[in-house]
């Protein structure tokens, strides 16, 4: 599902993000990404969805070689990936269905499937009751369902997480992790980025760590 052969990222004055990292993830695994602030982990998921373009090195995600796609493509390459970021990126003058329907508005599903596929990934994340709230209205735990459900409406290979706990209480972010799991076993590849050396202690999955860009065997 993704490869990294390579992988450097500076952002110029001898500020190297990543150095020489060389990775691969499976088709269904979970694996965390953790390592300490500045480690270099929303560097590396930031590649993944071609927000930043690797220094040098190689980076396929599902097949498409991530570094060479052309502008054009990079919109197929998103439409397989669901992303979720620590402060939620809600639009707080949507709600809570129109947050997460919107998603498909670009990629041409019909209305009616956008209502059921919209209505059907809020029930799983148990938002039913929220779908004409506004997300100011919502605690930080229902925002950050309802950011996952619009990384997941479109049903994405790969889920791609940065610190999705970062500002949600331990109870809250072990159900957030018992959702993903959840998604996991239903299919999707789910990569985490997080500091929280508890909650993956807790999840007793693979575990990746970056030290000052590089990528440390365990
Ligand atoms: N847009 C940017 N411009 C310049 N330097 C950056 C940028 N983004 C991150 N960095 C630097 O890259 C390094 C890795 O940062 P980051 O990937 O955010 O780490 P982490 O997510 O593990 O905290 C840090 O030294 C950070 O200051
Ligand atoms: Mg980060």
């Amino acid at each position: 599902m993704v490869e990294l052969y390579h992988v450097n990222k500076d952002y110029g004055r001898g500020n190297h993000a990543l150095v020489d990292v060389n990775m691969a993830i499976e088709k269904g695994d979970f694996v965390f990404l953790t390592g300490a602030s500045g480690a270099g982990k929303t560097t590396l998921l930031r590649l993944l969805f071609r927000e930043e373009i690797a220094t040098s090195g190689k980076i396929l995600v599902d097949g498409m070689n991530v570094s060479t796609l052309s502008a054009f493509r990079v919109p197929t390459l998103r439409r397989r990936l669901g992303i979720v970021f620590q402060d939620f990126k809600l639009l707080s003058r949507r709600t809570v269905f129109e947050n997460v329907a919107m998603v498909m508005e670009v990629t041409g599903v019909p209305r009616r499937q956008q209502r059921v596929k919209t209505y059907t990934v809020l029930e799983m994340l148990g938002l039913n009751h929220r779908v004409r709230s506004y997300p100011l209205e919502l605690s930080g735990g229902e925002q950050q369902r309802v950011a996952i459900a619009r990384a997941l409406v479109n049903e994405p290979a790969l889920l791609l997480a940065d610190e999705p706990t970062g500002n949600l209480d331990p109870n809250l972010s072990w159900d957030i992790m018992t959702l993903f799991k959840t998604i996991n076993i239903r299919g999707t590849t789910v990569l985490v980025a997080t500091h929280d050396k508890d909650l993956i202690t807790r999840m007793g999955k693979k575990v990746l760590t970056l030290d000052c860009g590089r990528l440390i065997t365990h």
